[in-house]
């Protein structure tokens, strides 16, 4: 039986619990000197690494512009990168970066936008395997543009991105030699991505399809919406948490189990369970940074409010759970 409070190797990268922060973006930070990350996202970051989290996942970050070091790639934002990088690692911390494309209509994209796509999905990944980051999380969940490719009912495309699971994957699946060929050997690409694609059988196939592809990690949230599916009795957490759960008996990767997750005895009930390898505490680690530790240790954390919609998606300062901390 694993223990939260166990390590994990995941290709090669040993995590030295099984406590993740997941990808949250920061609205309200600023860059510094008008590049998009600065000093407020390293301080962050540094926080929950200093707070214990075995694995940082550092928020979406979107691809357009890696090629050509425009929008979020510039020099400065790079630098608070590898700065973010760094220091999680100082504190014990492994640390991936998410990597999104935005929100857009993919039927509507033409060959030659997808050849450009596919061109900064690949580069951004050579940059933050140069920047130190341990690996990449390609955020294939809740309706965004990477969603949509995988999703039967939504992808309409007549090309070779549409068909069966493999043609849905294909948008990162035949990047991954090239991207294999130009990173160190334990660098970990993993993705995020839901159960219900649409229907429960195409995210089981999907999650395998990526694993048979390569994949090292799976995060399992939700794809196009939040699943409404019934859970066990007696099990402690959300639907979504369940797709995790579900998902993770059908592939032999490592799977991260997220959303809702708020106490020590969830976090525990999971890992001990077997139901999931990692699990994910969003809103948890943003009201307490230290929530990792806090747990590993037995003690109380300070908790998350649970707001209606989290201030974090506005105003962080704005936080009932940070003022209190
Ligand atoms: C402010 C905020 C920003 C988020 N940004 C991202 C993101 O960049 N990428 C992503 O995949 N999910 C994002 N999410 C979703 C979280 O990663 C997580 O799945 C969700 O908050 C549920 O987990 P929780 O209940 O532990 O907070 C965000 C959530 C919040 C609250
Ligand atoms: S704003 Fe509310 S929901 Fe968001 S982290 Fe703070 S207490 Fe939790």
């Amino acid at each position: 039986m694993a223990k939260i409070s166990d390590s994990i190797v995941i290709r090669g990268i040993r995590i030295k619990n099984r406590i993740v922060m997941p990808p949250m973006v920061t609205f309200s930070f600023h860059g510094d000197d008008g590049h998009y990350y600065g000093r407020q996202h390293i301080a962050h970051y540094t926080a929950r690494a200093q707070g214990g989290a075995g694995l940082v996942i550092v928020q979406a970050t979107r691809v357009a512009g890696a090629a050509d070091g425009t929008g979020m790639w510039t020099a400065g934002s790079l630098a608070a990168l590898a700065d973010i990088a760094a220091n999680c690692r100082a504190h014990g911390a492994a640390t991936i970066m998410q990597l999104s494309c935005g929100d857009t209509d993919i039927n509507a994209l033409a060959a030659a936008d997808i050849a450009a796509m596919q061109a900064d999905l690949r580069q951004a990944a050579l940059i933050a395997c140069s920047l130190g980051f341990d690996g990449v999380e390609y955020h294939f969940a809740h309706g965004f543009t990477l969603c949509k490719f995988l999703d039967a009912a939504h992808n309409k495309r007549t090309d070779r991105f549409n068909g069966d699971a493999a043609a849905r994957t294909r948008i990162l699946t035949e990047l991954l030699p090239a991207i294999r060929a130009a990173t160190r050997a334990n660098f970990i690409i993993g993705v995020r991505m839901g159960e219900y694609l649409p229907d429960s059988r195409d995210g089981v196939t999907a999650a395998q399809t990526f694993a048979a592809a390569g994949i090292d990690l799976l995060h399992i949230s939700f794809a196009m919406r939040p699943p409404t599916h019934a859970v066990p009795a007696g099990f402690p957490c959300s639907p979504t948490t369940w797709s995790a759960c579900k998902i993770k008996k059908e592939v032999s990767v490592p799977v991260v189990a997220v959303n809702e997750i708020r106490t020590a005895d969830q976090v525990r009930c999971l890992i001990e369970s077997g139901c999931a390898d990692l699990v994910a505490v969003g809103r948890g680690m943003l009201a307490d940074p230290e929530f990792a530790n806090r747990v590993l240790a037995g003690q109380p954390v300070n908790p998350c409010h649970g707001c209606g919609r989290c201030l974090w998606f506005t105003d962080h300062a704005k936080c009932p759970a940070s003022a209190q901390g």
